[in-house]
């Protein structure tokens, strides 16, 4: 039996045996930084592992598969999901610029000249003069040469690296990067070598230790980390890389538009935009689009142009979000306003949580992962939440390390002091409950 003395609504104990099975194998519908190793199969019919597969559906029964829930309508810092209308935390439209008219009439007006799709390659047909113009204006904000647009940041950061690594060449890389750096060095030819999080001393050990061997050195990581909220050490980084004689690639998903007086990322926070070698990002986020970036040198981006699959094997991103993102681009230029009530929200957020009591694991950015401790908890806290009409999501080990599971918050510049207030309630009322925090 759970050891908590649990008085969450829809949650009766005799259902907490289920619960506990369910979570025992959490890993299975999380997302694993490295990939989930599946059990040995035996079975010749490939599809065995699916039809075993029920925990999803286990969990959904029981009201406690806190993913993948539909939601109707956005409307900024809430959502209409089940026909009622919840606080949002746990997006990514930092700016708050989804909703934003500009970027809506920029979108249909590039769907009425180039229609709905690409339907081709970059390489082959698919390469539209908003493709260029786009990526002009990313390598001048980004203060580089030269930039590439992806299909999906996915796919950007899969492109960019297995392009650049080849069979000698080793790739460094935080154990909180983002997922899909991780399948990115799964499908290049480079070795991986794993430093713990923000540890530059064991950074610096690795590069030391592979000094004699042949081949070149990428340092990868998230300028802020997706689930912790933390910023990567830039400045010791790039030092360490210069020492060794490393290139750094930087993925600002998370900060671009966000971190830097100008809204151009970890790099110009802490002033080494001429230091970084590559700067990697994405539009989901504060672009309010879809796409994936990358800016650096001009000869090494057309060569990622020319040799990178995950660019050259799928169709070109299309008309509409790249205008959206171009408008987007034009606003995080232009209306410093936007960050600046991102970052007064996020003073709310975090001194409304850290003073209530909870820890949010030395977050200084707009993801404020609340920490609740075991997977059980963590999943009965998101219900607490969820009955309480705000919406969010645990992240549960693997994602993060056993025992250290999370609610992942966010929060955005179209949340209102009141919904910020809504959501601290809640957290407060359903923290008490759970004895999370004290009071
Ligand atoms: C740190 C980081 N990098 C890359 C990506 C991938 O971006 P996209 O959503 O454009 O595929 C994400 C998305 O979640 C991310 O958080």
């Amino acid at each position: 039996m759970l050891p908590y003395a649990i008085v969450v609504r829809h949650v009766p104990w005799a259902q907490l045996k289920a619960l506990e099975d369910f979570l025992s194998n959490a890993a299975s519908i999380t997302n694993h930084p490295q990939g989930v190793e599946e059990p040995l199969e035996t079975s010749r019919d490939i599809f065995t592992k699916a039809y075993a597969f029920t925990r999803a559906d286990e969990a959904a029964a029981l009201g406690l598969h806190p993913f993948f829930r539909p939601i109707a309508a956005q409307h900024g810092g809430t959502v209409t999901v089940e026909g009622r209308e919840m606080v949002i935390t746990g997006s990514n439209d930092y700016l708050g610029l989804t909703q934003d008219p500009r970027l809506k009439e920029a979108a249909r007006e590039a769907l009425n000249d180039f229609g709905t799709s690409c339907t081709g390659s970059r390489f082959l047909t698919g390469t539209l003069t908003l493709h260029e113009e786009l990526e002009l204006r990313l390598a001048n904000f980004f203060r580089k040469p030269a930039a590439l647009t992806f299909s999906a940041g996915y796919l950007g950061s899969l492109g960019v690296i297995s392009a650049l690594a080849g069979r000698q060449d080793i790739l460094y890389f935080d154990r909180e990067n983002h997922a899909c750096l991780y399948d990115a060095a799964r499908l290049s030819f480079g070795t991986l070598r794993k430093y713990e999080h923000n540890d530059m001393d064991e950074l610096e050990r690795l590069l030391a230790k592979d000094a004699p061997k042949p081949g070149g050195r990428l340092i990868v990581t998230d300028g802020v980390f997706s689930m912790s909220g933390h910023i990567a050490k830039l400045p010791e980084i790039v030092a360490i890389a210069r020492k060794y004689g490393a290139r750094v690639m930087v993925d600002d998903a998370h900060a671009s538009g966000v971190l830097g007086d100008g809204g151009r990322g970890s790099a110009e926070h802490f002033g080494l935009e001429d230091q970084v070698d590559l700067v990697f990002g994405t539009f989901s986020k504060s672009f309010a689009s879809v796409g994936g970036f990358v800016a650096g040198e001009r000869k090494v981006v057309n060569w990622i142009k020319h040799k990178a699959r995950p660019f050259i094997f799928t169709a070109a991103l299309p008309a509409m979000q790249m205008a959206a993102a171009l408008k987007a681009l034009d606003i995080i230029e232009s209306e410093p306003w936007h960050r600046e009530q991102l970052w007064h929200n996020v003073k709310l957020l975090h001194d409304g949580l850290n003073s209530l009591g909870f820890n949010t694991l030395g977050s200084e950015t707009p993801i404020l992962p609340v920490l609740i401790g075991p997977d059980e908890l963590a999943v009965i806290f998101w219900r607490g939440l969820w009955d309480a009409g705000i919406f969010t999501t645990p992240a549960l080990p693997p994602s993060v390390p056993t025992g250290q599971a999370i609610i992942r918050t966010s929060v955005n510049a179209n949340h209102t002091p009141e919904q910020l207030k809504r959501l601290l309630e809640a957290f407060a009322v359903v923290g008490r409950q759970l004895g999370v925090i004290k009071g």
